[in-house]
């Protein structure tokens, strides 16, 4: 088990967070890691390579704060633009990540969950997912949402589809369609929507990341390249959440 109490050198950045205000749900871009391994002159792979680190010690330090939901962005639609060899090696890190961490996620009660085209993602990626989701679905801990294959606006298109289908067969009310019943019909059905969004490497974009379910969740673009980031940032990334003020569009009365 991944034990809870805090290792000495965190105990100061914990102090500063107030367990009882933490974000249910926090979704990352993962960005830097070709820029990581250029500033060291390696290959694009061992930087993708290096981010798996990030990921697991990123995914361990939400599981032991009670986070509901972790979702990070690991290959997005137009990421198959890249080379085929830099493709290969992220669908075979993925594979990898998945054979070894499964074990010990389990154990710690991970939920792994997908979101995206998972059907165009190579059959051994698919396989690992399929055997990691099936073993996981009713573990009681963090949710790990991976978006892989995934665009937010094709998100969309095939949200409007499958209500036009409803429609169509009066199953579904066009009256009825609210933002409510739009959100289901989104890969993230069932999930309360991200409160704190992260892009590492300092780029200022979405990238087609959930474009719908961003509309109110704070945004923290922070310098660290995703292989340098690790618990004390994402701690750190907390705490500057913790001193936002989320209006929603009101304001305050008192
Ligand atoms: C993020 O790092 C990983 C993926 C997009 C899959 P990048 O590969 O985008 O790294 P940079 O942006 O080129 O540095
Ligand atoms: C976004 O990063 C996608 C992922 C992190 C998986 P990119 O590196 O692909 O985004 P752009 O090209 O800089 O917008
Ligand atoms: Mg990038």
């Amino acid at each position: 088990m991944w034990f809870k109490p805090w290792k000495k050198n965190n105990v100061d950045v914990m102090d500063r967070i107030a367990m009882d205000r933490l974000p249910r749900h926090i979704a990352i871009i993962m960005d830097g890691n070709g820029r990581w391994a250029q500033k060291r002159a390696l290959p694009r792979s061992m930087g993708h390579r290096a981010g798996v680190e990030s990921l697991r010690k990123v995914v361990k330090t939400c599981s032991k704060l009670g986070i509901e939901v972790l979702t990070v962005y690991a290959f997005s639609t137009e990421n198959w633009r890249r080379p085929k060899d830099e493709v290969g090696v992220l669908m075979t890190l993925l594979t990898e990540y998945l054979r070894n961490e499964l074990n010990e996620l389990h154990q710690n009660q991970v939920v792994i969950r997908t979101m995206g085209k998972i059907s165009d993602l190579p059959r051994e990626a698919q396989h690992e997912l399929e055997l990691a989701t099936e073993r996981t679905r009713d573990n009681k801990g963090l949710i790990l949402n991976l978006a892989l294959n995934y665009g937010g606006r094709s998100e969309i298109i095939e949200a409007v589809k499958s209500l036009g289908k409803d429609v169509l067969s009066g199953k579904q009310r066009i009256e009825e369609i609210d933002e409510e019943r739009f959100s289901e019909a989104l890969f993230t059905r069932g999930l309360p929507d991200p409160d704190l969004l992260i892009r590492t490497s300092g780029e200022m974009r979405l990238s087609n990341f959930l474009l719908w379910q961003l509309a109110y969740t704070e945004i923290e673009v922070v310098k660290e390249l995703w292989p340098d980031f690790g618990q004390t940032a994402l701690l750190e990334a907390i705490k500057v959440y913790q001193k936002r003020d989320r209006r929603y569009g009101g304001i305050h009365t008192n």
